[in-house]
């Protein structure tokens, strides 16, 4: 078998991590990669990755999500945020510096603002009817969360995504360290708690190919 599908079979949602076992510096590195790495829509990467290995920190977001074995006992705790809607207009700079990467000439304002507003049309009218910017920029976040815990597991490192936390919660921990993490600006995806299970491994419960899978 080779070292990918070793992977998603080693994945699984871990419960508890050892306490003992702490990520080396260049594993997460690697984690963080896969995430930072991911696709896009637009090439927009409508994320940002907050990594948490301070005890304190860590008992604050314990509460806030149900008080999950996995906040406290991690390694490291990898809070996947959102940007919201307000990072994605004409006048915001996330949107400016983003777009303008992309742009062959840089510099061009003409070009600049051409370009946010082509992007800007596609979230006015090419989204589906209901899905909203933060729903957009929210279900990408699952693509480098995926890809975090796939590259984990790669290197023998568990995970755990956590779906279960008080969004207002863990925003108002994340603001009163870092302003620029307010509630306007961001809001949380997933959880992912990152280390090494205490427990063997649960078994995979999956439905079989041919009821996942449809070949026309
Ligand atoms: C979006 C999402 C949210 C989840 N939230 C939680 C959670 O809050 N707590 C938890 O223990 N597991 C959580 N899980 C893990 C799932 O329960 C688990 O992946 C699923 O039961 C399949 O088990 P496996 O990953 O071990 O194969 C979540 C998974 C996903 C994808």
């Amino acid at each position: 078998m080779n070292k990918l599908s070793q992977a998603f079979d080693f994945r699984h949602a871990c419960k508890v991590f050892d306490e003992t076992k702490k990520i080396a510096p260049n594993d997460l590195d690697a984690i963080l990669d896969a995430g930072r790495k991911s696709p896009s829509s637009f090439g927009m990467e409508p994320w940002h990755f907050v990594v948490i290995s301070d005890a304190d920190i860590k008992q604050k977001l314990s509460s806030a999500c149900y008080n999950q074995p996995q906040i406290m006992s991690c390694s490291h705790l990898v809070i996947v945020l959102y940007r919201k809607a307000v990072q994605f207009t004409m006048q915001s700079e996330y949107l400016r510096q983003t777009v303008r990467r992309n742009l062959p000439t840089e510099g061009v304002s003409f070009e600049l603002d051409a370009a946010c507003q082509y992007f800007i049309n596609y979230c006015t009218n090419g989204l589906p009817e209901g899905v909203s910017i933060d729903n957009w920029a929210e279900m990408q976040c699952y693509i480098p969360s995926a890809n975090m815990m796939t590259a984990a597991a790669y290197y023998g490192i568990d995970s755990c995504a956590i779906g279960g936390f008080e969004h207002n919660k863990v925003m108002a921990i994340l603001e009163a360290i870092k302003p620029q993490f307010s509630i306007n600006n961001f809001d949380v995806a997933l959880c992912l708690p990152f280390g090494y299970r205490k427990n063997p491994q649960s078994p995979q419960i999956r439905w079989k190919k041919e009821e996942v899978v449809t070949f026309l």
